[in-house]
């Protein structure tokens, strides 16, 4: 489980999260929605250990994240493919995991290369793949990693509309089919609600209840909402009544916050 209680990061003077709590279930898909600059990947990389609470406390398991990620029990997807150019694309995908000591698994590696429908890519370097390959590869890489807990960064941000519906759905397939826990940060109301089974909002607005907010407003938890959508979801959803209802309902929240 995640735990993050009442944390506050500043960076210097800039208070970019406040008294932000979230707790995330073993398994549990939650994507933090929010505008670009409310904290998101703030956010994200301090549960990632990459950044360390101003005040409060994160922790994965019970234990600080500095120890979860130095035992690969994160795997991070961020908007940037982060792949090593230089290496094929099953290279990629093992690298990490021998960095980390773990038992090689060659085999595991090319499955879940073939999974993600890149089967005949193995020996393809990321600049002979398109963006959405490439973030099939940083995809594969995490999980091949074993890592129990996977951190989404927008990893679709630069992919166009339709590879992006695409990848939403095999992201879910591969959430199902190997038990992450996974904290996906977006600003797309739509791919927050088809993705998740909670969409956390984060919001960069004064709370007008704290004299201290100025405009510099640090990013706060707004709201919260359980979607409400049968699983498994497939392609079927993106043009269901059900969806956009839920979109629609979110929106509201968003434009009344503001
Ligand atoms: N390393 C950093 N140093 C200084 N300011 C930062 C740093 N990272 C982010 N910020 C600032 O913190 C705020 C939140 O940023 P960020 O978490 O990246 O938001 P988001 O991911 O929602 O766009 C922004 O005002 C940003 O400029
Ligand atoms: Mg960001």
């Amino acid at each position: 489980m995640i735990s993050v209680e009442n944390l506050s990061v500043s960076y210097g003077d800039l208070r970019a999260l406040a008294d932000v709590s979230l707790d995330v279930a073993d398994g549990e898909f939650v994507t933090v929605l929010g505008p670009s600059g409310c904290g998101k990947t703030t956010l994200l990389r301090t549960i990632g250990g990459l950044e360390v609470p101003t005040t409060g406390e994160v922790t994965v398991d019970g234990d600080p994240p500095e120890v979860a990620q130095a035992d690969a029990r994160l795997g991070f997807v961020f908007q940037e493919h982060t792949l090593l150019p230089w290496k094929s694309a099953i290279e990629n995908v093992t690298f990490l995991r021998r960095m980390a000591g773990k038992d090689p698994d060659p085999e595991g590696a090319r499955d879940l290369l073939a999974t993600t429908g890149l089967d005949g890519f193995e020996d393809a370097r990321p600049g002979e793949l398109s963006g959405g390959m490439k973030q099939r590869v940083a995809i594969a890489r995490a999980i091949h990693l074993g890592a129990d807990v996977l951190l989404m960064d927008e990893p679709f941000g630069e992919l166009d509309e339709i590879t992006r519906d695409e990848m939403s759905v095999e992201i879910l397939r591969l959430w199902r089919e190997n038990r992450k826990t996974v904290v996906f940060v977006t600003h797309s109301v739509p791919e927050a609600v088809f993705l998740g089974d909670r969409c956390v909002v984060v919001s960069g607005a004064a709370d007008p209840a704290d004299p201290t907010d100025g405009d510099d407003a640090p990013g706060r938890i707004v709201a919260e909402f359980e979607v409400d959508l049968p699983r498994p979801r497939d392609e079927s959803v993106f043009g269901s009544e059900a969806f956009g209802a839920q979109v629609a309902r979110v929106r509201r929240a968003l434009h009344d916050d503001a």
